[in-house]
């Protein structure tokens, strides 16, 4: 790809680290908010107005934009890269935000509404008049939300773990949720990961040693176990066997059944993207961001499939993810790796210990990979795949347990102790995308180089930053950066010259780090998409303000936010933001 002047590929004017309650992008940018929380997505005939006293009941919120939006993709419709299709997830909610005057979380309403803002949204967007905006009504407008109806496909499907007394077939799951980072398929679909899905449960008293691998806390972060059964694993043990899995949802389908793929693997899933090997299978690459989790792949068995025959490649490759094999990462010191296979039969993963089929091999992949001696990771965020190198990036934000006592202590691929900063690691496969060996090294450690510890100092190459999660490459090559430190540690300490989370663009060819783009206060910067011709850029600003506020309460805590819409009675909002450059050309150059 051709140089900006100056040899290097970034040619925007580097934005200062913020502390502002705004978003802020380089001169010569507009930024502008699009489809915030609660606003209604464009169902034909359902489209209640967003209320500012958060008043929408359950049943508006299912036609509405859901809360905390978070990985996103678009879809062009027919090309165009003025028309298309945003989808988004909204990972989870604020239930001090969420819900209005006079009405309470705990309470079945309550969580039919926390329900309802949970999940993935499909809106149709379109640049009309000098401006995105959302095309409503639409007919391809839509909502996946914590009681949608999955399908269940690959290993896990109909496994006697996954049956339930609300699903005797074990085949058919209500909802998803947590859904955090998104992957586009070759052929046309969307990826969703379902993360942090067990603080959605209640385990009791007595949990067992796989609930506690996975987690299970006795008591849910949310009051659904009180209305909702389904999330009392106490009495229904299974029904948390059915979440953690990557979905797949077909956009340009409004009557499609949205899947759970069993065969990637169940785990605290960040997302999944796909690369594609020289002779056509899809590999699908997935994190589990947890302390001391894992990264994954699965090779499908078989070629992507065209379009033909009076099916859309979506449907043509129906069956795709369900057939293939999953391994998990080892990096050893050396900077070689090896993946290793996740199957049934081979190795440790045999009844006698625990694993009576791939079923069971997938549905605690946790525990099978300890037992293959996987390595524990430093909180594996976002994966992107340069196609043209055919190097592999991901995230790793941080893990301040790392060399606690008790807890592992740094190795090669996690280098520091107390790891506050995060790092990204990056991968060449030996021979194609599904080799069983690699190359790996770090791109950079995060950090700022003025920090007294030098656990926290890292080495960026130009604008210094904290906690990566977001990644995305645009069509030159350009690695773009997303950060995702916590309201905690923010503007503070090791933080204090960081400033609220940002993106930052990445030139691979020298290295240089060059920030973008600052949000608002206490916000996290995610999700990542450019239309064909990279004029435009989409991203969502996640939970400004946060800490879980309870504003109808006479003692309230402050919002720390009032971003985007700045009213003196409303409150904080996700939202997704459309960046362009004021003269329309390639955003970044
Ligand atoms: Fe939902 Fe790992 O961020
Ligand atoms: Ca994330
Ligand atoms: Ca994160
Ligand atoms: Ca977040």
């Amino acid at each position: 790809s051709p140089a900006a002047p100056g040899g290097s590929r970034l040619g925007f004017t580097a934005v200062p680290p913020s502390k502002a309650d705004t978003l802020v992008v380089p001169e010569g940018y507009v930024a502008e908010v699009i489809a915030p929380w609660g606003e209604p997505i464009g169902v034909p005939g359902r489209m209640p107005a967003w209320r500012s006293d958060a008043g929408n009941s359950a049943d508006d919120q299912a036609v509405q934009m859901g809360m905390h939006h978070d990985g996103l993709q678009f879809y062009p419709l027919e090309g165009s890269s003025t028309h298309g299709l945003l989808v988004m997830n909204h990972e989870y909610t604020d239930e001090g935000l969420l819900h209005g005057p006079g009405s309470s979380a705990d309470s079945p309403a309550g969580v039919r509404k926390s329900q309802a803002s949970h999940g993935v949204s499909v809106i149709e967007v379109e640049l009309k008049d000098g401006r995105w905006q959302m095309v409503r009504p639409s007919r391809l407008a839509r909502r996946f939300t914590a009681f949608t109806p999955f399908r269940v496909s690959g290993p896990a499907a109909g496994h006697a773990l996954m049956r339930t007394a609300f699903d005797a077939e074990g085949r058919t799951v209500l909802g998803t949720l947590n859904n955090c980072a998104s992957g586009r398929t070759p052929w046309g679909t969307y990826l969703s990961g379902e993360e942090n899905f067990a603080f959605y449960f209640s385990g009791g008293e007595q949990t067992t040693k796989d609930q506690a691998r996975w987690g299970l806390p006795k008591k849910a972060f949310y009051p659904w176990p009180n209305h909702d059964a389904r999330f009392d694993a106490s009495r229904h043990p299974n029904e948390f066997h059915r979440f953690g899995w990557v979905v797949e949802i077909d956009p340009m389908d409004p009557t499609s059944t949205p899947v759970k793929r069993t065969a990637l693997g169940r785990a605290a899933h960040e997302g999944a993207w796909v690369a594609v090997t020289r002779d056509g299978r899809a590999v699908v690459y997935s994190g589990e961001d947890a302390r001391f989790e894992y990264i994954y792949k699965f090779v499908s068995r078989d070629r992507i499939a065209p379009a033909g025959n009076g099916l859309t490649a979506a449907q043509a490759n129906r069956e795709l993810l369900d057939h293939g094999t999953l391994y998990v990462a080892r990096f050893d010191a050396d900077g070689s790796g090896r993946w290793l296979p996740l199957v049934h039969g081979q190795g440790p993963l045999t009844a006698a210990n625990g694993f009576a089929d791939q079923g069971e091999v997938v549905i605690k992949s946790r525990q099978a990979s300890d037992l293959l001696g996987a390595t524990k990771m430093d909180r594996p965020e976002w994966l992107a795949i340069d196609t043209e190198s055919r190097w592999v990036y991901c995230t790793l934000t941080n893990n301040t347990q790392r060399g606690q006592p008790g807890r592992p202590g740094p190795d090669a691929a996690n280098p520091r102790a107390e790891n506050a900063m995060g790092q990204i690691i990056r991968w060449q496969e030996d021979g194609d995308f599904d080799g069983a060996t690699m190359r790996w090294n770090h791109l950079l450690l995060a950090g700022d180089p003025a920090n007294a510890r030098p656990e926290a100092r890292g080495n960026v190459k130009g604008d210094f930053f904290g906690c990566p999660d977001g990644l995305m490459f645009d069509r030159r090559g350009v690695l773009w950066i997303q950060t995702d430190a916590h309201a905690t540690q923010m503007n503070k300490g090791e933080f204090e010259r960081i400033g609220n989370n940002q993106m930052l663009a990445c030139d691979l060819a020298t290295g240089e780090v060059r920030r973008f783009l600052t949000g608002p206060v206490n916000c996290e910067i995610t999700g990542a998409a450019m239309t064909p011709d990279q004029s435009t850029l989409f991203i969502n600003v996640q939970h400004p303000g946060e800490t879980p506020s309870d504003i109808s309460r006479a003692d309230a805590p402050q919002l720390f936010s009032s971003w985007p819409d700045h009213r003196p009675d409303g409150r904080p909002r996700s939202a997704t933001v459309v960046i362009r450059r004021r003269d329309g050309g390639v955003v970044g150059t």
